[in-house]
């Protein structure tokens, strides 16, 4: 299943290892794709009928939805398997990364010393603390997340990350595992074809995948990528040099991070909001506000905001906050992210939304038809891991 990782990091799983990963992917395919529809089908034929006709009216969000269908068997029945294959997803990579950690510390410094390809830099700080939101707990699942170091120049956690991330993904995220941020870039580059940004920066880069798509789209533009998790910054800049891309990695906090004030055109971040607390949240959306140029675009890969969905996806999305170690999706799914980017000082007139089709499951064709939408509308498959995915997108100028 790890096919599709092709750099000098790459772990070997052994064939039973190898088959183990197929069969955990099309598992969570037929969870996601199967088992979904007809929890869609039973809410549409039982659930809200029942409801509608106790209460009078439909369920108006999704805690009324997940009450009405906490106690239906097919629930019960998606749920745990899909918490089940979320951690078979993770066990089915550990054991080749426990096996080669050592390697792959040797062959990352070995990465990050060479001077025959990429110039891009790793800037570690050992005094960066990990919040305690991300310490506290095995996000998504995952054991050790993504901070957990064991020996020197530990790149563990990027690795399990890298490895989990291609069963997990089900193909869906395209061979390079990106599909998101070139999804995004493609559109936004687009609809402002004469915004040309000289310093990018990637907040919550994790190993880089959406780091490296800012290389694609913009390759004159000087690419930073920062994350806490040491592990996962050293695991990047590795990664990097060994496909030869020049970018900055940088063990840092998005909360304060020390960049200089005006520093950057574009500040993005993907998958990253929805792991953090809302307090937390404001305080990187100021951040990033001090750190944009006059002129500079603020933008965030994210899951749509409840207020743009209906009730039952609303309920659909917000699972992983009740049953997938993801405490603080739901809490920013809350969120208006227009008032958010308000309260960071952004104007009200310049933010903006969009939906983009995912690339590679609908081609760039797709998303290029949709560059003058004037604004992201709500529908089921927006933000909805599965066959058919859209990307939700938010974010602001600064003036
Ligand atoms: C879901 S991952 C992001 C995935 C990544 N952006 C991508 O496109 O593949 C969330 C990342 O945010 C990082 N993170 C959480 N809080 C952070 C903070 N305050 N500052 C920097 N990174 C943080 C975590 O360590 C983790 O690597």
């Amino acid at each position: 299943m790890s096919e599709n990782i092709n750099h000098d990091l790459k772990v070997d799983h052994t064939r039973d290892e190898r088959a183990r990963q197929h069969f955990v992917s099309g598992m969570r395919s037929y969870v996601l794709n199967d088992l979904a529809g007809n929890l869609r089908t039973l809410y549409g034929n039982k659930v809200e009928p029942a409801f509608e006709r106790s209460q009078g009216r439909k369920p108006a969000d999704g805690p009324e939805v997940h009450k009405a269908m906490k106690g239906e068997t097919l629930f019960k029945y998606y749920s745990s398997l899909r918490c089940n294959t979320q951690e078979m997803v993770w066990r089915s990579v550990l054991p080749a990364v426990e096996r080669e950690s050592d390697d792959l510390a040797a062959r990352a410094t070995k990465l990050h010393q060479s001077n025959s390809g990429a110039r891009g830099t790793l800037t570690m700080d050992g005094s960066v603390q990990v919040p305690r939101y991300l310490e506290a707990l095995d996000v998504h699942l995952m054991p050790g997340s993504y901070h957990e170091q064991h020996r020197d120049a530990d790149v563990s956690q990027g690795a399990v990350y890298d490895n989990g991330l291609s069963v997990f993904a089900m193909g869906l995220l395209g061979p390079n595992m990106d599909d998101i941020t070139q999804s995004v870039s493609t559109f936004f580059a687009a609809r402002y074809p004469n915004f040309k940004p000289k310093k990018i920066l990637d907040m919550g880069c994790t190993i880089g995948h959406s780091t490296l798509a800012w290389k694609d789209r913009y390759p004159d533009a000087e690419v930073h990528g920062i994350d806490v998790a040491a592990p996962c910054v050293r695991y990047g800049h590795a990664r990097a040099q060994s496909y030869g891309v020049e970018a900055h990695f940088h063990q840092k906090d998005a909360e304060f991070t020390s960049f200089p004030d005006e520093s950057f055109d574009v500040i993005y971040s993907c998958m990253f909001l929805h792991e953090v607390p809302g307090k937390n949240i404001r305080n990187i959306l100021k951040e990033a506000k001090r750190m944009l140029k006059p002129g500079g675009v603020m933008l965030h890969y994210e899951l749509p905001p409840n207020k743009l969905m209906s009730a039952y996806d609303g309920f659909y999305l917000d699972w992983d906050a009740f049953y997938n170690k993801e405490p603080f999706y739901k809490g920013f799914r809350d969120m208006d992210p227009a008032d958010e980017c308000a309260t960071a000082g952004f104007k009200n007139d310049q933010f903006f939304n969009f939906v983009v089709p995912s690339m590679s499951f609908y081609g760039k064709d797709a998303v290029l038809k949709e560059v003058s939408q004037a604004k992201a509308e709500g529908d089921s498959n927006v933000g909805r891991f599965a066959d058919g995915v859209r990307w939700f997108t938010f974010g602001a100028w600064k003036n």
